[in-house]
This record gives C-alpha cells, sequence and structure tokens, in this order.
C-alpha cells in the first residue's frame, strides 16, 4: 500500500492504494464515481475512460499508484446541463448507457482539442470505444450536435 493525493471532479483527496490497484477501482471505491465502468477490462471497450488533465485515460489498464497527484475527471462529475450529456439525450445516443460515459468523456476530449470535428475524424477519435447496442449513428449525431452549439456559443458571446 502506498498513499496518493487524488482530485477527482475537483475534490482532492489523500488515499491509500495498493501497488497493482487499478484507477478504476480507486475511483469507484474511494470517490463513488459509479459512472467509470469496466466493460472488457482490458483496454479494448473505452467503458472505463477517465480525462486526467483532459487527455482519455483507459482507467482500467492504469496503475492508481502512478497518477500521485493527478487531477481526474469523471462523467458523473460533469455538470446538469453539460452540452455533451444534453446532445447525447436529444439524439437518443443512449439506450442501455453502459458505454455512454466513455464516449462523453471521448467527446470531451475531442472537441477540446478539435472544436470542428470532421465526420471521419469522430469515427477516428472514437475507434476505441465500443457499443454493444449499436447507437453509434446517434453517437456520431450528438458529436456534431455538441459542435456546432459551441461555435453557435461562441459567436454569440
Ligand atoms: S473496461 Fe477499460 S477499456 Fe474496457
Ligand atoms: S448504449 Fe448500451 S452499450 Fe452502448
Amino acid at each position: 500500500m502506498r498513499e496518493i493525493e487524488l482530485a477527482v471532479n475537483g475534490r482532492r483527496r489523500k488515499i491509500a492504494v495498493g501497488d497493482d490497484e487499478l484507477l478504476l477501482d480507486v475511483l469507484r471505491r474511494e470517490f463513488g464515481t459509479t459512472s467509470v465502468r469496466e466493460g472488457c477490462g482490458v483496454g479494448a471497450c473505452g467503458a472505463c475512460t477517465v480525462l486526467v488533465s483532459g487527455r482519455s485515460v483507459s482507467s482500467c489498464l492504469a496503475r492508481a499508484a502512478r497518477y500521485d497527484g493527478a487531477e481526474v475527471s469523471t462523467a458523473d462529475g460533469l455538470p446538469k446541463d453539460d452540452d455533451v450529456v444534453e446532445e447525447f439525450v436529444a439524439a437518443g445516443a443512449v439506450q442501455c448507457g453502459y458505454c455512454i460515459p466513455g464516449f462523453v468523456m471521448m467527446t470531451h476530449e475531442l472537441l477540446g482539442e478539435n472544436p470542428q470535428p470532421s465526420e471521419q475524424e469522430i469515427g477516428q477519435h472514437l475507434e476505441g470505444n465500443i457499443c454493444r447496442c449499436g447507437t453509434y449513428e446517434e453517437i456520431r449525431t450528438a458529436i456534431g450536435c455538441a459542435a456546432k452549439r459551441r461555435q453557435v456559443e461562441r459567436k454569440t458571446a
């Protein structure tokens, strides 16, 4: 065991973690971030995606001990009126919802880096995320709408 400090959705705490303990498990146990889900457990599905300083990380592959001092964002830390979440709901990109937090966090990363992604860029960015319900079309629509919404907001700001 060792002590590390994590800031999760703005809440900073010192916690004890096992040497090999996964970030996924620590986030769920210590911070109650139940939007962070294990799908495959081997880095192949994207359901466990969180952002560390704005960059996506598969928390099922990440050893928590390596993230001492990190700033972590998860889907359940997003505001109630989060634009990406609202567009996912509006587009019906939810179905069972198990994979959606990972897609939402990947979308935040994408739009942070590339405010006007093409269809192809959206597809490429989300290549590592799997939705067993197959709502890919709705997800792509939601991401396109979120990008447009931000462009309109920027123009009117
Ligand atoms: S649970 Fe981490 S990538 Fe599938
Ligand atoms: S919405 Fe069910 S797995 Fe994606």
